[in-house]
């Protein structure tokens, strides 16, 4: 794209590099500066060209990135390299992670690097490590409110460290996933420390407001984050006299970025963890990035054009790095965190998939599959060129964000069916097994989401304490099943640490006074190794749950129809309790899976016939990839026992041309 009026910009702004600059090789910076800089300077044109200072911003935005692109070590720009060349290398099926506290999980990043075997043990090729930059001793919001965007927290490390376990990671063939929190900052970041002190520019780096004239404005369309500990938006700061916007804890300054000395800061910061070995960057809270008068300051259209920005640039210096977008938000709003188009206006390549999370839990509690079904149905296809996060649980409650419209689509009707889920999952339902705690109680709207430990939402506490032995074994089933599900969805499976092996409530977090308030603690465990080592005993229930997570990540890896190029297809079967998905081998039809759930505590059958009259997956010997073995079939019907899935094949070991599954769409795979 050539377009006179940036291309003469740029002109201007080669000219005034700095000699320093200029000296080094930036043949690659160059190239990606020139591909992209129509796409930079009209969407920095769009959000700061009514400025007086619009091209010296510009000028300094480009310095940064020449100078983010020079430090950038030549292993890593090596790998942009072959990522350019290979470009779709995300969707592939081998990619499996987990995301994990590094003090929770192993102490420190340093304890993190020498349990990376047992995470090879496992399958695991990608981690999320939890925040680790610098935050302030008391309550940070599990490490969201940062106090220094490029220092590691002294308890978790040091940068040395970060280093060394990306180097570790990139030897093991393994993908390290680092956040930044572009949203806010701790107020006892240095900018927010300056703004204290009467400094009028960092002031402008937040929104601060002498008096409640706007801040009542803003107050009367957004809603509360955290109602119960942090009520309102805004937070009177003594020392600078002025009330800070603080959509989240009260601790937690909103960034403004409609300065863009933010946004280039937040770009330099972002390539700063890039270059320090950083695959991919999970950058929370997006949906918040942007605020206006009126609306709810989420999701709003400059919140788009901020990560579009960010893509671009992040595409001049790094552009195999990739963006997961942590925005958990309606369904419909969720996807537009990939961007509006995979070339032109590329935002995220990756994004929390909290609608299926979401549906997967309502499933469980229902014992069947109608809202699932349903909310998947209006899930619109992906851009190319993006993908899931698909998981269960995660370091954050379980907000109930379902579509009202497929809620009531299902007979249900919204209200009382969002409360019966948190009765269920808070144990309040009769004969609920479900052990968690409500979080984010809002008195005033009726709202409450779901904290707790994915084994103790399941039951398997309760089993355990009951020493119901039928009952473990049937959340187990359960606790496999989830797992299948997030394996074969299409998309990144993102296990959250401490389920692979079963891991409970922690109530620990009571007997801390910065943490008491915030049940999010009681699913943030510290791992007991002597429970981990218990993988290896015959019998337990860490070893059935963690060799039925391994056996499924093994079978993942070798199956091709599970990556993800769009090619599931969800079916309807008239079995409410049964959630049936094909996935389409994106070349060789012959070699796609048919995925089975059964949500129900009573064995289901599939009607294998209707299927193959609709030539969906014609049946000869089918085998399931998981277990193995031929599922029960009779007269036509694959017998489901409760808490099962299948993952159901008809390819004869070395059948691999024969179209045996009829009709299907063949898609390829570019
Ligand atoms: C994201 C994080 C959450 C945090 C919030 C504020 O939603 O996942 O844990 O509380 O942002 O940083
Ligand atoms: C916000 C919160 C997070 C929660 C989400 C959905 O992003 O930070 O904790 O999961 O909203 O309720």
């Amino acid at each position: 794209m050539y377009e006179q009026v940036s291309h003469a910009l740029l002109n201007d702004i080669l000219d005034e590099l700095s000699n320093e600059i200029c000296r080094q090789d930036l043949r690659h910076f160059f190239t990606r500066l020139g591909a992209n800089f129509y796409a930079i300077h009209s969407l920095f044109f769009h959000l700061y060209g009514h400025r007086e200072d619009f091209k010296a911003q510009m000028v300094h935005l480009t310095e940064r990135l020449a100078r983010a692109y020079i430090d950038r070590p030549d292993v890593l720009k090596q790998i942009d390299m072959a990522r350019e060349e290979d470009h779709n290398w995300f969707l592939g099926q081998q990619w499996v992670g987990m995301a994990l506290y590094s003090d929770g999980f192993a102490g420190n990043l340093q304890g993190l690097k020498e349990r990376l075997p047992y995470l090879q043990e496992l399958g695991i090729n990608m981690v999320h490590v939890m925040p680790i930059l610098q935050c302030p001793r008391g309550a940070s919001d599990g490490g969201y409110a940062i106090s220094d965007f490029r220092n590691i927290d002294p308890r978790a490390g040091t940068v040395d460290d970060i280093r060394a376990l990306a180097d570790s990671m990139r030897r093991r063939d393994m993908l390290l996933t680092l956040d930044v929190v572009v949203n806010h900052t701790s107020n006892e970041h240095e900018w927010a420390r300056r703004a204290q002190e009467g400094d009028h520019d960092y002031q402008n780096f937040y929104y601060c407001f002498p008096n409640r004239d706007v801040p009542d404005m803003f107050e009367a369309t957004m809603p509360e984050i955290f109602p119960e500990t942090a009520p309102g938006n805004f937070t009177w700061d003594e020392s600078m006299g002025k009330w800070v916007m603080t959509v989240f804890n009260h601790y937690q300054w909103d960034l403004n970025y409609a300065n863009p000395a933010v946004f280039i800061e937040m770009v330099d910061i972002i390539l700063f963890w890039a270059n320090q070995g950083a695959d991919i960057v999970r950058l929370d809270a997006v949906a918040f990035l942007w605020k206006k008068i009126g609306t709810s300051c989420q999701n709003e259209r400059e919140a788009h054009l901020i990560l579009q920005l960010m893509k671009d640039c992040c595409q001049v210096v790094a552009p195999g790095v990739l963006f997961i977008a942590e925005a958990i938000v309606a369904p419909s709003e969720i996807i537009k965190y990939f961007g509006e188009d995979a070339v032109i206006a590329k935002e995220c390549e990756i994004a929390y998939n909290a609608t299926f999370m979401a549906l997967l839990w309502d499933a469980v509690a229902t014992k069947n599959a109608k809202l699932l079904n349903q909310g998947i149905k209006s899930l619109p296809n992906k851009l190319d060129r993006a993908t899931w996060l698909n998981y269960l649980r995660c370091h954050d409650d379980i907000g109930l964000g379902f579509d009202d419209a497929d809620i009531r689509a299902c007979d249900y009707d919204p209200y009382s069916h969002r409360r019966f889920l948190v009765d269920w999952y808070t144990g309040a339902f009769a004969g609920s097994p479900a052990r968690g705690r409500p979080f984010g109680v809002n008195l005033k709207t009726g709202d409450a989401r779901i904290a707790g430990a994915l084994a103790s939402l399941a039951g398997l506490e309760a089993a355990l304490e009951d020493n119901d032995e039928q009952a473990i074994s049937e959340v187990v089933d359960l606790i496999l099943m989830l797992h299948a599900m997030i394996m074969s969805f299409g998309g990144i499976p993102l296990i959250w640490y401490g389920d692979e092996i079963g891991t409970l409530n922690d109530n620990s977090f009571l007997e801390d006074s910065h943490k008491a308030s915030d049940a999010r603690w009681i699913h943030r465990p510290r791992i007991d190794w002597s429970r981990a080592e218990r993988r290896h005993l015959n019998g337990t229930v860490e070893r059935r749950i963690f060799e039925g997570i391994k056996r499924m990540i093994s079978v993942r890896k070798d199956t091709p129809a599970f990556a993800d190029f769009n090619n599931r297809e969800l079916v309807d079967v008239e079995n409410p309790h049964l959630f049936v998905f094909l996935r389409t081998h994106p070349s060789l039809a012959a070699n796609s899976v048919l995925v089975v759930a059964n949500f129900d505590t009573k064995p289901q059958y599939l009607d294998l016939e209707t299927l193959n009259r609709r030539g969906l997956f014609r049946y000869g010997q089918i085998t399931c990839l998981a277990s193995g073995d031929s599922p029960a079939i009779f007269n036509n019907r694959v017998v489901v026992p409760p808490y099962h899935f299948y993952w159901l094949s008809n390819q004869r070991p070395g059948a691999l041309f024969e179209d045996s599954f009829g009709a299907i769409p063949r898609r390829s795979l570019s």
